[in-house]
């Protein structure tokens, strides 16, 4: 009977579809015109000219049939809705903070905290900021310190945990700043450094160090789900553990955390803070008032917060986990394959690729990135993001020089829910295919950009005003 899958294996998604939504690849010259009408900036392209859109794993997951029925028997009532009552439950019952705010989305939430916590003789530890929480933090005059363990900024590192802060940094940076650090942050899985996770010993590590200096831990906790999956098969004494234990135990490190609904909640808006400190909340929810709505709805209708609700419930469902996360490895696998390099191994909710090492003739001055993005949405119709010099490029304050990033990448975010293996094979291929343009592919350069986060806006155009890929 070799012939049937044995249980323990996933043989395929584990769902099956009931709604669908009709995508087309439209025709070559189409995708020309579309790319020349949108200044080479992927962002400016109408995703109905989108074949398979990798832009972002945020707010972009399929709902289930039970998030739909709870959107329609959502409570709208103004205070003290049912779908509050649920909503503030789940969230007590996950993470074991006591005190709950919803907000509508994860910066929202920051804003919330960092606007209570946070001013400007302060420095904020993370293991590495994810831009809204840097942004939100240097707004109010603060510094944010980044201090991922070393491997964590190595692409070619197979280690486990490189999402984990170093203890050795985070402990010089209370030596330094002393009491200039209100509280330290922990993101998981670390965003900007490939999606990587956080093991629960270095959770665990890093309370006792805020323990020691008596400040608070705070958990950025958009893909808590995720983590947790990583540490049941990556971390020795975790195996035998359900999801929801491994987070609990996470959280009861923390005194709490912000989220992004966007992406563990399995839902299109949404996010909340959680925390145990009664004072604290008390103070957030007087600014919620302010800033968002009443604190049984903060700006979020019923529906939503009965869909993350049952978006938090179904997330802690270890099949729908690993077939999320063996997809985005499927990805990588296939990319070894073909000897596309990326950043290593392949995060939980992206791949990014090096379009560093895939074009070494572009300079970071002419964006290898942008460029291999707009080639995949000519060859292909797929839309990737840029997360190389264009994004990141600052000024050096004490030279005043232009500093590139260390890395020229490309992320491939993968929606939860939404495509299929089949699909997600094409991408991969279409990627084999871009990198074998070598050469033949020019840089860019920019017409026009905004001041601040130009990436989304700016216009540009093939460098020297010549092709993009050439004969
Ligand atoms: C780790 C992390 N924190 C915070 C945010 C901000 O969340 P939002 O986009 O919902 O404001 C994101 C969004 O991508 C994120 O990845």
């Amino acid at each position: 009977m070799d012939h049937i899958t044995p249980d323990h294996d996933l043989p395929f998604e584990p769902y099956r579809v009931k709604v669908v939504e009709r995508i087309h690849r439209v025709p070559r010259e189409e995708r020309e015109r579309m790319l020349q009408a949108a200044e080479y900036n992927v962002f400016k392209i109408p995703s109905s000219a989108i074949y398979i859109d990798l832009l972002t794993d945020s707010g972009t997951s399929a709902m289930s049939d039970r998030q739909w029925a709870a959107m329609m028997t959502g409570d709208e009532a103004y205070a003290q809705s049912r779908s509050w009552d649920d909503f503030e439950s789940t969230i007590q019952r996950i993470t074991g903070y006591q005190h709950v705010i919803p907000c509508h989305q994860g910066r929202a939430a920051e804003n919330l905290l960092f606007g209570s916590l946070v001013n400007e003789t302060h420095v904020v530890p993370n293991n590495i900021h994810f831009d809204t929480t840097r942004a939100n933090v240097e707004f109010r005059g603060a510094v944010a310190l980044d201090c991922v363990c070393e491997e964590g900024l190595d692409p070619l590192d197979e280690s486990p945990f490189k999402g984990n802060m170093s203890i050795e940094k985070l402990e010089a940076a209370f030596a330094k700043y002393g009491d200039r650090i209100p509280f330290v942050m922990l993101t998981i899985t670390n965003n900007s450094g490939g999606g990587q996770p956080v093991s629960m010993a270095n959770a665990k590590a890093v309370r006792a160090v805020c323990d020691d200096h008596g400040v608070a831990l705070y958990l950025d906790c958009a893909r808590f789900a995720e983590n947790a999956w990583f540490i049941k098969r990556r971390e020795a004494g975790q195996e035998q553990r359900t999801i929801e234990e491994i987070a609990r135990e996470f959280f009861s490190y923390g005194n709490g955390c912000t989220m992004s609904a966007k992406k563990d909640a399995l839902v299109n808006i949404g996010g909340f803070v959680a925390l145990d400190s009664e004072e604290t909340a008390r103070g957030l929810a007087a600014r919620l008032i302010i800033q968002e709505g009443f604190p049984t709805y903060g700006g979020l209708a019923g529906r939503d917060l009965a869909a993350v609700a049952e978006g938090l419930r179904e997330v802690l469902d270890e099949e729908y986990l690993t077939y999320r996360i063996e997809q985005v490895q499927r990805i990588g696998a296939r990319l070894d394959d073909h000897g596309v390099p990326y950043l290593r191994p392949a995060g939980g909710h992206a791949i990014y690729l090096d379009a560093k090492s895939m074009l070494p003739h572009i300079p970071p001055s002419q964006f290898p990135g942008v460029s291999y993005a707009a080639a995949l949405y000519l060859d292909s119709g797929i839309r990737a993001c840029e997360i190389g010099s264009l994004m990141f490029e600052h000024v050096d304050p004490d030279t005043g020089d232009m500093v590139s990033p260390e890395m020229e990448l490309v992320r491939l975010a993968i929606p939860r829910r939404v495509y299929s293996h089949t699909q997600l094979d094409y991408v991969a291929d279409a990627c084999a295919r871009v990198r074998d343009m070598g050469e033949r592919l020019s840089g860019v350069e920019v017409v026009w950009q905004p001041a601040a986060l130009r990436h989304f806006l700016c216009r540009l155009q093939p460098a020297g005003g010549g092709a993009l890929i050439n004969t």
